[in-house]
C-alpha cells in the first residue's frame, strides 16, 4: 500500500465488540473525553469510535507507521480537520500520562485499545518484508525510520542468540536447525535477503515431517522474526505497565492479542492488577460469520478490562 494512496484493506477485527465497550462509558458523559486508539492501521476501530460517540467526544489515533496515518487523515479528513481526530506518529510504548498530556487539552481518556501486530495494509507491502508469501526486502520493521531490519539483525547475530529468538518468540521446535542453516548460510556468503529466500531455506532446515503442515514451515520464524525487529512484547509490557495508567476511572481498555506469550501478559495483568476490573473473564473470540469474512481474525483474542481505581 502506498502512503499516497488513502485506500486500505484491512478489516477491522471484533468491530462491534469493541466499540460497544469502549463508547458506553462516554454516552452519558456531558464533559468531553478521549478515546485513545493505540494502533490507529487502516482507522477501521477509530472511524467506528467516531460515528458512535456522541459529537463532544474524540479520537486519538498513534501508530509506529507514519504512512498509516497520512493515509487515515485523508480518509477521515472531516473528523480531523473538526479536531474530532488527533494523529499521533509514536510508538505506544513511549505513551504515557506525561507524553500524553499535552494532546489532550485537559480532557481525561476514557477508551484505550490496542489492536496488536500489524496490519492487512502491511502484510499485503511487498516492501516492507512481513509475508513470505510475497517476494520482497527482508525488512520486516512497522516504522521503516528507525531500528535494524531482519536482514540486518540476521547479518550480526550468534548463532546461540538466533535459535533461543526463534524457539521463545517463535514458539519453533525447530529453532537450532533454523539458526544453523541461516549462519552456516551467511558463512558462505549466501544469507538470504528477500522473504522468499529465506522461506525457502526455513523449509530445507525443518525435518521432512515438519513441512507440509496446516501452517508453512516459515511461519513461526517469521513471527519470531516480525516481534523481535519491532520489539513487540516490549511495547506490550510498556503498554500494560505505564500507557493504561492514562485511563481514568470508569474507562475502559481492550487489547486484541495474536499469539499466546501476547495474551498471557494481557490477562496476568487484568487480573492481577486490584485497579482493573476484567469485562469478561474469558477472551472474547471471532464468531463464525467474522471468521468467513476475514480469516485474520482466526487467532484474535479480545481482553477488556475496566479502570475501577486510581
Ligand atoms: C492490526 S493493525 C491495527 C488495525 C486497526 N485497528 C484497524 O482496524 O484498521 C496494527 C497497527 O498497529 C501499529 N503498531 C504496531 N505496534 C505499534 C506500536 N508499538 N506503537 C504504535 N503503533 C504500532 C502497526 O503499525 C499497525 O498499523
Amino acid at each position: 500500500m502506498s502512503d499516497s494512496s488513502p485506500t486500505t484493506v484491512h478489516v477491522p477485527i471484533l468491530r462491534d465488540a469493541i466499540v460497544d465497550a469502549l463508547v458506553e462509558p462516554l454516552l452519558a458523559r456531558k464533559e468531553p473525553a478521549w478515546i485513545v486508539d493505540c494502533t490507529f492501521g487502516g482507522g477501521g476501530h477509530t472511524s467506528a469510535f467516531l460515528e458512535k460517540l456522541p459529537k463532544h467526544h474524540g479520537v486519538i489515533g498513534v501508530d509506529r507507521d507514519e504512512g498509516a496515518l497520512i493515509r487515515g487523515k485523508t480518509r477521515l479528513a472531516a473528523d480531523f480537520a473538526g479536531g474530532r481526530l488527533k494523529l499521533l506518529h509514536a510508538r505506544f510504548g513511549d505513551l504515557d500520562p506525561e507524553t500524553l498530556a499535552p494532546h489532550l487539552d485537559g480532557r481525561p481518556v476514557l477508551g484505550i485499545l490496542a489492536d496488536l501486530g500489524f496490519s492487512s495494509d502491511q502484510l499485503e507491502d511487498p516492501e516492507r518484508g512481513i509475508s513470505f508469501l510475497r517476494e520482497g526486502p527482508l525488512d520486516m520493521r512497522l516504522d521503516r525510520s528507525e531500528g535494524e531490519s531482519a536482514y540486518e539483525y540476521l547479518r550480526s547475530a550468534s548463532e546461540k542468540n538466533l535459535a533461543d529468538m526463534i524457539y521463545e518468540l517463535g514458539e519453533e521446535h525447530h529453532s537450532r536447525r533454523i539458526a544453523r542453516f541461516i549462519v552456516e548460510a551467511r558463512a558462505k556468503g549466501e544469507l538470504p535477503a528477500t522473504t522468499t529466500a529465506l522461506a525457502s531455506l526455513v523449509e530445507r532446515a525443518v525435518p521432512g515431517a515438519a513441512r507440509g503442515g496446516r501452517i508453512h514451515a516459515a511461519t513461526r520464524t517469521f513471527q519470531a522474526l516480525r516481534i523481535h525487529v519491532n520489539q513487540e512484547l516490549r511495547e506490550l509490557d510498556q503498554l500494560l505497565d505505564r500507557v493504561i495508567l492514562g485511563l481514568a476511572v470508569t474507562g475502559r481498555a481492550a487489547i486484541i492479542s495474536f499469539h499466546s506469550l501476547e495474551d498471557r501478559r494481557v490477562k496476568q495483568k487484568f487480573r492481577s492488577d486490584p485497579a482493573f476490573e476484567e469485562f469478561t473473564r474469558k477472551p472474547i473470540e471471532a464468531d463464525e460469520a467474522e471468521l468467513a469474512a476475514n480469516p485474520r481474525a482466526r487467532s484474535a483474542k479480545l481482553r477488556i478490562a475496566t479502570r475501577i481505581s486510581g
